[in-house]
Parts: structure tokens; C-alpha cells; sequence
């Protein structure tokens, strides 16, 4: 496919942004272009084509969107913060949860801990949803994983799967996925013990970022932790959290 126009560029950011909250910078011209280029080749249409497309259809749109987002996470991603997880802990919510490896991940550190709590894992993107309720990953996933938890909670596969392995049902009946836009929907009345949101906002602006804690710890009971991503953080936004340590705020 030809470069997009400055033109087209820019409605496609447009979309991305009004759609799912995250703002597309240049550096992500070239990434946008090729995964266009793919769907539109596959399609058989031009890109001026694919955005009416995207805004007649909502299927369209979420396959683009689930094209253009980063879903990079891995199991026991950045487990500092774990600590913060204790009995108390019975309902989670784990928010950008990608394909599953943080909400595993949270759920065989409770039970190692001798708890087992409910976990709503939440994204916006319907085949990292899909992935996580398949919850099976080739075995590259699996290094950080302790030997112990390995053992405990996944089972080797076998025939087509070997080289893969899949969560024990002991963990996945734990963690239940639901399709939620961070940007979009309102939760329901139900109250978490302990939010995880990590990794997903350093990819909103300040106004979003704000409308996305407002409305994230409304559901957050009092006395409880909100949890972001080691390279994200709060400052220089509005909002009603106490500052505990980095990655790690408390709702007052
Ligand atoms: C980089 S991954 C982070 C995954 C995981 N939380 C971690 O820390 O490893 C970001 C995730 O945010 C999701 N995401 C992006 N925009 C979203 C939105 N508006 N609502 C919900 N999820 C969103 C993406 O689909 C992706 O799975």
C-alpha cells in the first residue's frame, strides 16, 4: 500500500484517539501503515475506503484496533507490587489485561499465598480476550514463571501443543475476562478490593488519563491500592489518591 496522506494519517489518529483514549504519535506512522497496509491488501480496498469502513462497522473497528494497540505484557511482569495483594484482596480487577499473563499471574501469586480471590480481567481487544480465556502459551511465555507456580498451576501440552502450556482450570476459574474500553464504559456498582491498571495509560493524555482513574477508582474501596505500571505515574494530574510509592496509590 501507498504511505497514508498527512491527511489520512491523521483521521486514523483521529479514530484510534475518540475510540479507545490512546494517542498515536509519528514514530507510530510507519507501524499504522503496515498494519492498514495489511487489512486493506486483504480487503482489496484503498485506505480512503477502509476509514469509512471502520466507521460504518463496528467488527471493522475492533479488528482495527486490536491491529494498531500494543498488547506486549508477560507473566509475572513487574511483581514489586504484589505485595499489596493479601486476603483482603477477594475481588481484583485487573484492567488492560491483554492476553491473560497479568490476571494468571495474580491469581497464582493469591493462591500461593493462601488465598484465591475473583479477578475481573478486563481489555478492549476481543482476541487478547479470547487468548486469555483459551490460556494457552507457547513455552517461550513461560520463563519468568517460578519453577514451583510452573509446576503447581500448568499443564504441558501434547500432539499440535507441544511446546505450549496451559493454565490449570484451578487458576482459571478465578479469573473471569470481560470486554471493557477504559475510555468508553462505565463499570458496574461493583466494589474491587484492589485495581491493577498497569501499562496501558502511558498511552493516554492528561485528560484521559484523569477521566480514566476518576472512574476506575470510584469502584475502588476505601483503604484500597490502585496500581499503574512502573513507567507510568499520576503527576501532574488531577485526582483523589494518596501517593505511596512509585506504581503505587491508595484510595483515601
Ligand atoms: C501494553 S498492554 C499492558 C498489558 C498488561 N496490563 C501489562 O502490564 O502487562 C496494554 C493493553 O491495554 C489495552 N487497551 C488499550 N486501550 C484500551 C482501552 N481504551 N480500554 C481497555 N484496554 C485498552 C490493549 O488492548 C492492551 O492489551
Amino acid at each position: 500500500m501507498k504511505q497514508l496522506t498527512k491527511r489520512q494519517f491523521k483521521r486514523y489518529c483521529d479514530i484510534v484517539y475518540n475510540e479507545s483514549g490512546i494517542k498515536l504519535t509519528e514514530e507510530k506512522r510507519e507501524l499504522l501503515n503496515a498494519r492498514i497496509g495489511k487489512r486493506t491488501r486483504k480487503l482489496g480496498v484503498q485506505a480512503d475506503k477502509y476509514l469509512s469502513m471502520i466507521e460504518d462497522d463496528p467488527v471493522e473497528m475492533n479488528l482495527f484496533l486490536d491491529a494498531i494497540s500494543t498488547n506486549h505484557t508477560f507473566f509475572f511482569r513487574e511483581s514489586d507490587s504484589f505485595k499489596y495483594l493479601n486476603q483482603s484482596c477477594k475481588n481484583i480487577w485487573c484492567a488492560a489485561s491483554s492476553s491473560g499473563e497479568e490476571p494468571y499471574t495474580l491469581a497464582t501469586y493469591c493462591l500461593e499465598s493462601g488465598f484465591a480471590p475473583s479477578i475481573l480481567a478486563t481489555d478492549i481487544s476481543d482476541s487478547c480476550l479470547q487468548k486469555g480465556r483459551r490460556a494457552i502459551y507457547p513455552q517461550k511465555c513461560i520463563t519468568n514463571i517460578p519453577k514451583t507456580t510452573l509446576r503447581r498451576y500448568f499443564q504441558k501440552g501434547m500432539g499440535k501443543w507441544e511446546n505450549h502450556v496451559r493454565v490449570k482450570q484451578s487458576i482459571r476459574k478465578l479469573v473471569t475476562f470481560e470486554k471493557f474500553n477504559l475510555l468508553k464504559d462505565s463499570p458496574s456498582s461493583k466494589i474491587f478490593d484492589i485495581i491493577f491498571c498497569r501499562n496501558v495509560m502511558i498511552y493516554f493524555d492528561k485528560p484521559t488519563k484523569e477521566a480514566v482513574v476518576d472512574k476506575l477508582s470510584s469502584v475502588l474501596k476505601h483503604g484500597s491500592y490502585f496500581i499503574i505500571g512502573g513507567a507510568e505515574s499520576f503527576s501532574g494530574i488531577n485526582h483523589n489518591l494518596k501517593y505511596i510509592e512509585p506504581s503505587v496509590y491508595k484510595k483515601i
